[in-house]
């Protein structure tokens, strides 16, 4: 079977509460990380249609300060699928109370794994991109893989050969 991105496409929007800001009342970076998790853990259970763990949290990104009473959005979508890995990108979005203007301040990529019942990897649908955008994330995640691997001492980087192309 092969899905396409959009098919794994999650949102979430809620609200910045006083209890989930540090001492300059922005949202908590912890608080941010775990809602964006929450997000792609759906995005990737949608498009595996099976159990997922957070296998790496390859690239975050903290541009701006979100203050408390903020509407936050955040969009998540899988933009490659491997044997059982898959990438997903989160997009994260504050909203303007009276223009409701969207603006990003954050961005992250994750790896999740779908498993079986005992933990163990199982193998998940292939994926089609449509958008250009979603062709170039697509294009570039196996490097992505291939670098999160070797940072954490699962891969020898001689054996990177998609990286290695770059050079
Ligand atoms: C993620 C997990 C299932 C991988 O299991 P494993 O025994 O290492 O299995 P494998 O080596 O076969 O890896 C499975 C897939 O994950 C990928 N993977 C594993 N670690 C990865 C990493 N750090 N970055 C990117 N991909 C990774 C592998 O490349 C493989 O991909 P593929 O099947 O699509 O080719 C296992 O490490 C685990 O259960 N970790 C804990 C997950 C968890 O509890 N998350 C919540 C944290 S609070």
């Amino acid at each position: 079977m092969v899905k396409t991105p959009k098919e794994s496409l999650t949102i979430l929007t809620d609200i910045v509460l006083p209890g989930e800001t540090n001492p300059l009342g922005n949202l908590f970076g912890g608080e941010l990380l775990a809602r964006m998790d929450r997000a792609c853990s759906i995005a990737a259970r949608r498009h595996s249609r099976r159990i997922v763990v957070t296998a790496s949290v390859n690239h975050v990104a903290f541009n701006k300060a979100v203050p408390v009473g903020s509407v936050v959005t955040i969009e998540a979508k899988v933009t490659r699928a491997f044997k059982s890995s898959m990438e997903i990108y989160v997009d994260v979005w504050s909203e303007d109370r009276e223009s409701q203007e969207r603006s990003k301040v954050n961005e992250g990529i994750y790896t999740f794994v779908a498993v079986n019942n005992t933990g163990a990897p199982v193998s998940i649908p292939k994926i089609k991109p449509e958008t250009d955008l979603e062709k170039e994330r697509y294009e570039g995640a196996l490097r992505r893989k291939q670098l999160s691997l070797i940072l954490s001492g699962k891969m020898n980087p001689a054996d990177a050969t998609e990286l290695k192309a770059l050079f």
